[in-house]
Parts: C-alpha cells; sequence; structure tokens
C-alpha cells in the first residue's frame, strides 16, 4: 500500500513524532525504489508537488487543522519533517542501487558463451611467406614496391622498348585518361614485380640480394589456372662473379625447401627482354614422382617459373642513379614465380578462382 497521509486527531508530542517518523519511512523505501528518469520525476512531484504533494497535504491536515495549544509543537515538527524529506527527495538517484538493479545485471553462466572465432592466414599469403622465408635463410632481404606503376619502370628500364612485341605477352591493364602524358610516365597496373629490381638498384649499390612479393594484375580472362589479379615472388641477386650455376644451386635448393628433397628441377632455354640468358624451370612432377600423370600431361615434368642473367641493358638503366651497376664489373641473376601456382601444387588445388572467391568452407581448410 502506498503511503497517504493520515488525519490527525493525537496531537500529543509522542504521536507527532511516531506520524512523522511513519512519513520518513515511506519516503525513504519509495527514494530507493526509483530506477529511472521518469520514476525519478513520478516521486519528486509525488512528495514534493505545491498542489497536493504529500508535504503540502501535510501542512493542510496536520498544521491547519491543529488546536490552538498544539500549532507551536506540530509547526516544529512538521517543518523538521519537511526538511529531511526534501533532502531524501534532492539526494533521490536514478542508480538508487537496490536490488533489483544488481539483479538486472546477473549473468547467466548456463547460457552458451559468445563464439570469436580466430582469424588464420589466407592459403596465398601462407604461401608467400613460406617461400619468402627459405629465401630469408639464404641471406636475401624482402623489397616491395608500388601496385599502380609507371610504364618505365614496368616496361622501358626492363629492356621492352616502347612497341616491343614483348610487350604484348603482358597483357596490361592501363590506368585511364593518361594519353597526354609522355609515355614512360603513363600509369598502369604493374604486371610483374621486375619492376622493383629496378626500383630497388636505383636505391641500393650493389651487392644485393632481395626477394619481392607482390600483387600483379593482367588482363587475362578468368579460367581454372588465370586470374587477373594474383600474386608473384621475384628474386634479384647482384655481385662481383655471380654466374648461371648460382642461379641454378639457388632455384634447385629453393624447390627442394618448398616441396621436399626428392625434387628435381630442370632448366629450358626461354626469352625475356631483361634477363640473357633467359631459362624456363621445370620440376618434376610432385604428383606422381616424374613417372608422367594427368597432371603433367604425362611428361614427369611442371613448368614452374622464368629466370635467367640480369641483362647489361636493365645495369645501364640502374646505373643513371647507381654507377656501381657496371656490367663490366658485377654480374646477376633474376628469377619470378606465381604463388598461387605454387600454393595450387602444394595443395593440389585445381582452381586459381577459390582462392578469391572468400568461401569460407574452402578457406578454413588452411587454418
Ligand atoms: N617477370 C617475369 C614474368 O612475370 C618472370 C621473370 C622474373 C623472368 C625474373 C625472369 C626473371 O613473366
Amino acid at each position: 500500500m502506498p503511503y497517504t497521509v493520515p488525519k490527525l486527531t493525537d496531537y500529543s508530542e509522542a504521536a507527532l513524532a511516531l506520524a512523522a517518523g511513519e512519513c520518513l519511512d515511506a519516503c525513504k523505501l519509495e527514494a530507493d525504489a526509483v530506477h529511472t528518469e521518469t520514476e525519478l520525476k513520478t516521486f519528486r512531484d509525488r512528495w514534493l508537488a505545491r498542489k497536493n504533494g504529500i508535504l503540502t497535504q501535510i501542512n493542510d491536515l496536520w498544521l491547519k487543522g491543529a488546536p490552538k495549544e498544539a500549532k507551536r509543537e506540530a509547526g516544529i515538527r512538521v517543518n523538521e519533517l519537511k526538511m529531511r524529506v526534501t533532502e531524501l527527495v534532492d539526494g533521490a538517484r536514478v542508480s538508487g542501487a537496490s536490488d533489483d538493479s544488481l539483479a538486472a545485471q546477473r549473468v547467466d553462466i548456463s547460457l552458451p558463451g559468445v563464439r570469436r572465432p580466430i582469424g588464420a592466414e589466407h592459403p596465398v599469403v601462407k604461401t608467400r611467406n613460406e617461400i619468402v622465408s627459405v629465401f630469408q635463410k639464404l641471406g636475401y632481404s624482402v623489397a616491395e614496391g608500388p601496385v599502380v606503376e609507371t610504364d618505365y619502370y614496368n616496361f622501358e628500364a626492363l629492356n621492352f622498348p616502347p612497341n616491343h612485341p614483348a610487350r604484348d605477352t603482358q597483357d596490361t591493364l592501363f590506368i585511364a585518361g593518361q594519353q597526354s602524358k609522355p609515355q614512360r610516365e603513363r600509369l598502369l597496373l604493374r604486371t610483374h614485380t621486375s619492376p622493383v629490381q629496378i626500383r630497388t638498384m636505383e636505391k641500393m649499390p650493389p651487392p644485393i640480394r632481395i626477394v619481392i612479393p607482390g600483387t600483379v594484375h593482367r588482363n587475362d580472362p578468368p579460367d581454372a589456372s588465370h586470374s587477373p589479379m594474383f600474386h608473384q615472388i621475384e628474386g634479384l641477386a647482384v655481385d662481383t662473379n655471380i654466374t648461371f650455376g648460382d642461379l641454378k644451386g639457388t632455384l634447385d635448393h629453393a624447390m627442394k625447401a618448398l616441396f621436399g628433397p626428392t625434387v628435381k628441377t630442370r632448366f629450358f632455354p626461354s626469352f625475356f627482354p631483361f634477363t640473357e640468358p633467359s631459362a624456363d624451370v621445370q620440376i618434376s612432377c610432385i604428383f606422381c614422382g616424374g613417372k608422367g600423370c594427368r597432371k603433367c600431361k604425362d611428361s614427369g615434368w611442371i613448368e614452374l617459373l622464368g629466370c635467367g642473367m640480369v641483362d647489361p641493358a636493365v645495369f645501364r638503366f640502374a646505373a643513371e642513379k647507381q654507377p656501381g651497376y657496371d656490367s663490366k664489373k658485377i654480374a646477376g641473376f633474376a628469377f619470378g614465380m606465381g604463388v598461387e601456382r605454387i600454393a595450387m601444387m602444394k595443395y593440389g588445388i585445381s582452381e586459381i578462382g577459390s582462392f578469391f572467391a572468400g568461401d569460407m568452407r574452402f578457406l578454413e581448410q588452411f587454418a
């Protein structure tokens, strides 16, 4: 039952004290039960409203109706009560701790928890890191360069002259609206990581041993083994007395580190404008061990990367900024491999598109 102001018939000191005590207790109880702003306002109005608030009622019922001889005593009591009630009302807070507010915060420990899945490396990132670490152990450091590249770094400085047909082998995605610029400044999406060879040599004199992981783009229609966006890892070693034998030994070691010690490598003549001589590297088929199967088209070999000795023309471009790249004094080799292609071989994946489709059922298998 909510508190209501009683009429007083007995104005003795004891009766006044009892009535005042009951009123104060009721006010305390109600103050503790305030949980919201609306409740606080209702509580305030109920006690302090000038028109018909409890204090006004007390004034009317207890003071005005008091017999003359009790008026003084009643007045003192009522004033004191008013002060204390006002204090209580002013002190009441929404947070006014009560058992109910604790109950609202109670946690049901029998409910299932919130699952926060831990992320994992994407298989392409995982393979990239693995390849990079094979070369880091050989003393190579990591270099990187921009994905949006100039014609100069992507082609010209790599000995692809303007209009040279070798440019056609790298179906290039050009940035639109560059026609007003000189050709060498026009922007494109780099078609390989090789431009970072030049960028790094311009910054650092020889000797140099770097690997360059990165994203590249080609205007290829997507199919099981082609994606317009993919990743490469480039290698470059420049020093005095670097030979084709060093290149063969380095790549043979790297392939064994990546695919197991029984894997064999072989080198075929090839062509890249920025290497001379150039070679394509094949590894013995990791699926059939070289006996011949569907994957290696019964040849026992799988082609995996391109490489060669750095062409003196490339050193001439680098020497414009770093005279140390003098092909009479130094030599170097370079190689480039596709990360997805190696990941597909290592994990037996048949569609390059699976890497980028974002299907968790596929990606979770590499976690
Ligand atoms: N950049 C070449 C490509 O993408 C690969 C390559 C790199 C070949 C370095 C030789 C040396 O086809």
